[in-house]
């Protein structure tokens, strides 16, 4: 179904507030206050007291307890080198990923280019895809994934399996040689191997390495964010890439995934949440655009089934997004939205950000540091920056030169 641009399965519902004047006024928790009315004055008692408590929140309320650790089997195989890749530009790389140790087990598949012009360790974009890694570039000898892919807009999949009709059909997505231009290496891999994005099938994934899933363990996005720190674990192999200069990159629910990855695994040295809307950056008790009532219908496969107890219930969630952005804290975030893409809530997301300040502040940075919501096409570059396209849901090349300008401040040395 197309929501005022690319894709959305489940399309705006019936109801929803797309209108400022309409959205009911809220309360958002204090960051700094634990739920015993203990204030936070200082980093440590952020780090020890705070931290811990909100962390704890996340998975018991929202995305679900990782039930899962590191896998001591687990071994990584290179399948291919190609050192002329992209015109001689890059290095490519084939990487599975096995997390069972075995090639007929559980396992994702890295695709990984490398900038070829820079001697030593390269900072990188780390994000997974919706179709497959095939459908990221039009690389003619990619091989056709055999996994499970969700069919963004335009794809034609044969019962959510690859065709070759995919190929390189979001590569508008991934502009590989524009980072890699700027020195970056960029990986991906398709969510849908990691774990199928369907009803009933969370065993074929990594939570079926685990014990069942109760009330308040992992969904979806839990076993994708796993996923994003098993590629991590790669990356600190591999001597060409700098695994201390990660940017952890996601789109809308793979920028949710994103968020709750970047949260619990501190190794991740900056994030970039694009269109992550509700269950990402965007405030669940502001309601505009997507609630958790939406969320946890037919998404709800993604939470923790808990996290059902807030539909239209969200003022009484313990928690919201500007905690979630402050476990980033305090490193760099950069929120990008879209102006069309109410579903996500734009300005939600922007105040997602400007909720995390407190935090952000406490621990001697600049946080966000516009207060009015920015137009469209302006980079704000404070350790929590924001950047927002004129149009649609979508991941665009405006947004990619924001990100590069963005991590060019960060993680450049
Ligand atoms: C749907 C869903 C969003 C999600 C989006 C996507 O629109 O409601 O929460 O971000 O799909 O991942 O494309």
């Amino acid at each position: 179904m197309l929501l005022g641009g690319v894709y959305s399965p489940v399309g705006m519902a019936a109801g929803t507030i797309t209108n400022e004047a309409q959205v009911p006024s809220y309360t958002l928790p204090d960051p700094l206050i634990c739920q015993d009315g203990t204030r936070i004055t200082n980093a440590q008692m952020w780090r020890e007291q705070r931290r811990p408590e909100l962390l704890h929140l996340f998975e018991n309320e929202e995305y679900g307890k990782t039930l899962l650790g590191r896998p001591e089997k687990m071994r990584f195989v290179l399948r291919e080198e190609k050192q002329d890749a992209r015109g001689g530009k890059a290095t490519r790389l084939r990487v599975g990923v096995l997390f069972e140790g075995r090639e007929d087990g559980r396992q994702m598949e890295l695709l990984v280019y490398l900038p070829n012009q820079v001697k030593g360790p390269v900072p990188v974009f780390l994000g997974f895809n919706f179709d497959g890694n095939y459908s990221t570039t039009d690389d003619p000898d990619l091989p056709l994934p055999k996994h499970y892919a969700m069919g963004l807009y335009a794809n034609r999949l044969i019962k959510n399996i690859p065709t070759e009709v995919g190929r390189g059909i979001h590569k508008s997505m991934w502009p590989y040689d524009l980072a890699l231009a700027h020195g970056y290496g960029v990986v991906t891999a398709g969510y849908g191997e990691v774990e199928p994005d369907a009803n009933g099938r969370w065993k074929e994934g990594p939570r079926g390495l685990g014990p069942e899933p109760g009330a308040k363990d992992w969904g979806c996005i839990g076993a994708w964010a796993w996923a994003y720190s098993r590629a991590l674990d790669y990356l600190e192999t591999n001597p060409r890439v700098d695994a201390k200069r990660v940017a952890l990159i996601g789109f809308s629910r793979l920028g949710k995934t994103a968020m709750w990855a970047g949260a619990q695994d501190e190794r991740f040295a900056l994030l970039v949440s694009n269109n992550s809307g509700a269950g990402g950056v965007a405030l669940h008790k502001r309601i505009f655009g997507e609630t958790v009532t939406n969320l946890t219908g037919n998404l709800g496969r993604w939470f923790c089934p808990d996290f059902r107890q807030y539909a239209t219930n969200e003022a009484a969630l313990p928690i919201d997004q500007h905690e979630l952005v402050a476990l980033i804290a305090p490193r760099p975030l950069l929120i990008v939205s879209g102006t069309e893409d109410l579903w996500s809530d734009p300005k939600g997301e922007f105040l997602g950000g400007l909720g995390a300040n407190p935090v952000y502040r406490l621990l001697g940075t600049d946080g966000l540091a516009q207060k009015e919501w920015p137009a469209p096409g302006q980079l704000v570059d404070s350790r929590i920056g924001y950047f927002m396209h004129a149009g649609k849901h979508d991941v665009t090349l405006e947004d990619w030169q924001a990100m590069v300008t963005y991590a060019d401040k960060y993680l450049k040395r």
